[in-house]
């Protein structure tokens, strides 16, 4: 398996089964300036956490494109396949198996809006991903705060990779995050969602430190945008 950071909290995730894209979001990323949503021609599938802009990005483009799935809760798939793309409804606690791979939707602790002309739409509710492809088990917690229930989610889910946010402002700090990777038993993490924007500057060392202190058998895997690795 091969994985690829491409800024903020957008991943780009090649399987033996397919490659998947979790939140999406190019245009306005200065992060991803390199690379374009025409570059991406074979994608599989798209998951969304939620309706921001942040992270919905250029998920319609994309499917437009490729023909990928988009998977995310019953609301926000619906509007995509109310736009012309292919959408899979799901929802908190559910679980379906793809070809690719296992999705199963978490609580996330956020808001989820789209904004069409200056409007927000309804999005539903703002979701993570537990994915299970090629016998590794993913963590994306999309946008959120720390909330009690990842001691759950790492008590039934060998987590092998957690995708955390480490922001603040809009989601968890670096404490909080720490934490999370405790709780979440998470054997490997890499830090998303930080220096994006102005409100959200983070220096990663310093999470990497609280993480020693809270959460000591996690390893951090801080990516700089446009990095793959191998799993
Ligand atoms: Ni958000
Ligand atoms: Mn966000």
């Amino acid at each position: 398996m091969k994985l690829t950071y491409h800024g903020h909290s957008f991943f780009e995730i090649a399987g033996k089964s397919g490659t998947i894209l979790i939140d999406p979001f190019i245009t306005g990323n200065a992060q991803a300036s390199h690379i374009k949503a025409a570059d991406f021609k074979d994608v599989t599938a798209i998951l969304v956490t939620h309706g921001h802009g942040d992270h919905f990005g250029d998920t319609l483009e994309i499917s437009q494109n490729t023909g990928a799935l988009v998977i995310g809760v019953a609301e926000l798939a619906k509007y995509c396949a109310k736009m012309g793309a292919a959408s899979h409804r799901m929802h908190i606690g559910g679980k379906y198996q793809f070809p690719f791979g296992t999705v199963k939707l978490t609580q996330a602790i956020h808001g989820s809006a789209f904004d069409v002309n200056g409007q927000s739409i309804y999005a539903g509710l703002a979701c993570g991903f537990i994915i299970q492809m090629d016998g590794l088990c993913l963590y994306h917690a999309g946008d959120t705060g720390l909330f009690g229930d990842m001691e759950l989610i790492g008590r039934f889910n060998p987590i092998d990779l957690a995708m955390i946010p480490i922001g603040d402002n809009y989601v968890m700090g670096p404490e909080d995050a720490a934490y999370a990777c405790k709780l979440l038993k998470a054997k490997q993490v890499i830090p998303m969602h930080y220096n994006t924007f102005p409100e959200i500057r983070q220096d990663v060392n310093e999470f990497i430190q609280l993480l020693k202190k809270e959460s000591p058998d996690t390893n951090a895997l801080p990516l700089q945008p446009g990095q793959s690795m191998s799993l």
